[in-house]
């Protein structure tokens, strides 16, 4: 699908890989409306001056069934072309260790939001005969680590509801786009570290958040349905979903229960 001239409605636009695909979609002149927790000037400048035709924001916090469905009232009369189902949080370590109340609002942003924006945003498209939906996803979805087992369940759900869907979208005229996202540094990639590093020894590589963007972009203008790692990312994501006893070997051997 085209960037150019489309309505593209973005979650987790503040930061991150949110804030660059935002960018990369203003560079080749869309309409954007992005979701933010708190109304933040800065980025509609940067937007603006990078070229978008037009930025709307909207404070949501997607941890709250309410405030989504707060934010598709405000939607109801916007054609959104590409719904970037972007935003979400990490947690992680030892199972036991993790709060609760941070593992129910991580399915409540990760999942649940997810869900009911897409079920909100869709049938416009499907009347539209014309729409994308991009989840984020994780490598963490196939590659289950240690200390990631709630996170990895979150996003394994959002692999899982896009596949789905992309089954069942078939002839409508609206795809869909999973991406299974490898390490890119941003904010959550340093939060990996702090929460998983005393168990677990984090792999070190990432890349840009910008230079994902400009991969997703690339996606969705060859309406790819799948962006999945290459390089050794790619070698370890098709060991961990074809030859799993080996990854589960070398994985363990990077793990310590006890620090
Ligand atoms: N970075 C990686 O290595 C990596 C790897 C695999 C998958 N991913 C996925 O990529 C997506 C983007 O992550 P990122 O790396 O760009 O992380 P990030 O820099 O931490 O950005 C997370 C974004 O989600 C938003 N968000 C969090 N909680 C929210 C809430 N309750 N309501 C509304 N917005 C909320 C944040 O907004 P605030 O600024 O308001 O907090 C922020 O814009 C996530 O779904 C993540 O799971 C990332």
């Amino acid at each position: 699908m085209e960037i150019a001239n489309r309505q593209i409605l973005i979650t987790g636009a503040s930061r991150g890989i949110g804030r660059a695909f935002a960018k990369v979609c203003a560079q080749d002149k869309a309409f954007l409306h992005i979701v933010l927790r708190q109304r933040d000037e800065e980025i509609v400048k940067e937007l603006q001056e990078a070229g978008a035709k037009s930025v709307t924001i909207y404070e949501a916090d997607l941890s709250s069934r309410e405030s989504v469905d707060g934010l598709l009232a405000q939607l109801r009369d916007v054609p959104v072309d590409i719904l970037f189902n972007n935003a979400g949080i990490l947690t992680g370590g030892l199972l036991e260790d993790q709060p609760i109340d941070n593992i129910y609002q991580m399915f409540q942003v990760n999942i649940n939001a997810l869900v009911q924006l897409t079920h909100g945003i869709l049938p416009g498209m499907l009347s539209r005969k014309r729409g994308k939906i991009i989840n984020n996803s994780s490598v963490s979805a196939y590659m289950n680590f240690p200390c990631a087992s709630t996170y990895a369940a979150s996003k394994a759900a959002v692999a899982a509801f896009t596949n789905c869907l992309h089954l069942e979208l078939k002839d409508a005229g609206v795809t869909t786009l999973l991406l299974i996202t490898p390490a890119i540094k941003t904010r959550m990639f340093d939060e990996i570290e702090t929460l998983y590093g005393k168990n677990f020894q984090v792999p070190q590589e990432s890349m840009s958040p910008a230079k994902y963007a400009q991969m997703i972009r690339e996606a969705v203008l060859h309406d790819l349905p799948t962006l999945e790692p290459a390089g050794l990312t790619g070698v370890g994501l098709k060991v961990a979903k074809f030859i799993k006893p080996l990854f589960d070997f070398e994985i363990s051997r990077r793990f310590r229960r006890n620090s």
